[in-house]
């Protein structure tokens, strides 16, 4: 998969560009401030309609203007398609080929996306929540059905939340409607428990060699930790039932995949609670790069990767490790504020643009 162009309109900083890549290496230089960030958050809209930094679109528009379009030709396979996100004050609308799609999630499973970021590094650091927040990114990508469950889920998971505090207030005890609840959400939970057991399996069947090819050492493993793991439905059913009262007194659902979590072991150690700040960082940017190759098992053609200031992240050695890995079958984009920390034989293969001031200009290295 690659994006051949990109033509912003009041993104960020830039009030007007139009501008073609590479199939290979895109290098983004410039000082901080210059909008080598906004760059790719429009390329990460455009694939997944929603900012990385930010949840408020409004934002992303360009100060004193109202509207905003992000549009961009993909090359996926054999097809070529333009895609679009026009965001103003009264919301996001989003095109294929110019024409209106009204579902989000008939929009957001096309085009296949790996960031990483610099918010990244304290991803095991941060509360469950986040990580949970990233295998939903990541699944959505690859299976539409995926949001669609998860948003089920949370349907019924509020609606339970609701019911149990209305039962303990009104002293109400129709524990047949609470059985009917929780046998949906243990439905739709094992949808998505499935998935993501499925994607973590998948991540670990390379991440292992990825981390040391890398940073040649240890043996990194992702756990996923879940009180569905090895649970029928039947068996879920009585483990809630157990708690139920407990449930009504609390007024929240004590047990499903809205409390999943990710751990990361390296060496037998969970980095959470002993890796240094350099362990864990080596272990997300590991996991980004085994998803490119989860990707293209799944879909049988590489996402866009994006690494965005990795390079303030790491020494030399280790950037080169991980452009040899990609080993030009990625289209990458890196954003720097140091070019020179790239061999210039890489150089020699990548496009170079130099970002100012919400321009950015190809650079002719010779
Ligand atoms: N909505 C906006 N309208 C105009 N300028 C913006 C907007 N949002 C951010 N900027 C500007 O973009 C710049 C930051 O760009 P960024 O891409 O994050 O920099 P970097 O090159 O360091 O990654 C800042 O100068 C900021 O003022
Ligand atoms: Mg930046």
């Amino acid at each position: 998969m690659k994006v051949e162009s990109l033509y912003l309109i009041n993104f960020r900083n830039y009030e007007k560009l139009d501008i073609q890549f590479s199939d290979f290496l895109n290098i983004f230089y410039g000082k901080n401030g210059s909008g080598k960030t906004n760059l790719i958050e429009a390329i990460y809209l455009l694939s997944l309609t929603k900012s990385f930094r930010i949840s408020n679109d409004k934002s992303l528009i360009r100060k004193g203007n109202i509207k905003s379009k992000v549009k961009g030709e993909i090359l996926k396979k054999d097809d070529l398609s333009n895609y679009s996100v026009i965001l103003s004050k009264d919301g996001k609308s989003v095109e294929i080929n110019d024409q209106k799609v009204d579902k989000i999630s008939d929009y957001v499973s096309k085009i296949n996306i790996i960031l990483f970021s610099p918010f990244d590094t304290r991803l095991i650091d941060a509360p469950p929540m986040d990580r949970r927040k990233l295998l939903n990114i990541e699944i959505s990508q690859l299976f539409k059905e995926y949001l669609i469950v998860l948003s089920n889920y949370e349907k019924i998971l509020k609606q339970r939340n609701f019911y149990l505090r209305s039962m303990y207030i009104n002293g109400n005890n129709d524990i047949e409607y609470l059985n009917i609840l929780t046998k949906k959400l243990i439905e739709y939970g094992l949808v998505i428990y499935k998935y993501r057991a499925s994607f973590c399996d998948n991540i670990n069947s390379y991440i292992t060699e990825i981390f040391k090819s890398i940073f040649n050492s240890g043996e990194l493993k992702l756990k996923y930790i879940s009180s569905y793991k090895n649970k029928t439905e039947n068996m879920l059913l009585k483990s809630y039932q157990k708690n139920y009262a407990k449930e009504m007194e609390i007024g929240k659902t004590i047990l499903g995949i809205h409390h999943d979590d990710l751990e990361f072991i390296l060496d037998n150690n969970n980095l959470k609670e002993w890796g240094s700040e350099g362990q864990r960082k080596n272990a997300i940017i590991s996991f980004k790069l085994a998803e490119l190759n989860v990707i293209y098992q799944q879909k049988k053609y590489y996402p866009i990767l994006i690494l965005d200031d990795l390079f303030s992240e790491l020494d030399k050695e280790k950037i080169m490790n991980i452009l040899k890995l990609l080993n030009d079958k990625v289209q990458t984009f890196i954003t720097t504020t140091e070019v020179n920390k790239i061999e210039k034989k890489i150089i020699k293969k990548a496009k170079i643009f130099k970002v100012e001031n919400g321009t950015i200009k190809e650079d002719l290295y010779e």
